[in-house]
C-alpha cells in the first residue's frame, strides 16, 4: 500500500516538473520571439518558413553555429563580415534579451 502512495506521489512530482519545464521554455521562446519582432530580425532572416531572405535562413542555425557565434552575430556582426548587412544590436538590445534571443536560436537544431 504504501509502495503504491509512494510511486503515485514520485509520478505526481515527475508530472508537474515536466509541465513546469514545458511551460517555461514556451515563456522563454515567447519572450525571444517578442524582442526579435522589435529587432525587425525576420526582416532578413527567415524562421519557419516566415521572413526575409537578405540574410541566412535561421530555421537551423543552432545545428550549424555555436552558441558564442550567435551571440557575436548580434552583438557585432562586422567581426564576422566587415561588409555585413545585418545592423549592430549591441545597443538596441540588453545582454538579457541577447542571451534569451540566443538561447531560442541556438536550441533550433
Ligand atoms: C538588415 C538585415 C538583417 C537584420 C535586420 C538582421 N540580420 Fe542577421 N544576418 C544578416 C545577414 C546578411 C547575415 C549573413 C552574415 C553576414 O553577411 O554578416 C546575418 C547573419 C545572422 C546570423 C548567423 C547565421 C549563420 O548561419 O551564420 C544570425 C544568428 C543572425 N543573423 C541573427 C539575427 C538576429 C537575432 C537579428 C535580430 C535581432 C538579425 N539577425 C537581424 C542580415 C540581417
Amino acid at each position: 500500500m504504501n509502495g503504491k502512495r509512494a510511486l503515485t506521489g514520485l509520478i505526481l512530482v515527475l508530472i508537474i516538473i515536466a509541465a513546469g519545464s514545458a511551460l517555461m521554455g514556451c515563456e522563454t521562446h515567447a519572450q525571444a520571439k517578442a524582442i526579435m519582432a522589435r529587432g525587425k530580425c525576420l526582416d532578413c532572416h527567415t524562421i519557419g518558413g516566415k521572413g526575409g531572405s537578405v540574410g541566412p535562413n535561421l530555421t537551423n542555425v543552432g545545428g550549424r553555429r555555436t552558441r558564442d557565434f550567435i551571440v557575436q552575430q548580434i552583438k557585432s556582426p562586422q567581426s564576422h563580415n566587415p561588409n555585413t548587412a545585418m545592423p549592430s544590436f549591441a545597443g538596441r538590445m540588453t545582454d538579457q534579451e541577447i542571451n534569451l534571443v540566443t538561447d531560442y536560436l541556438a536550441g533550433m537544431k
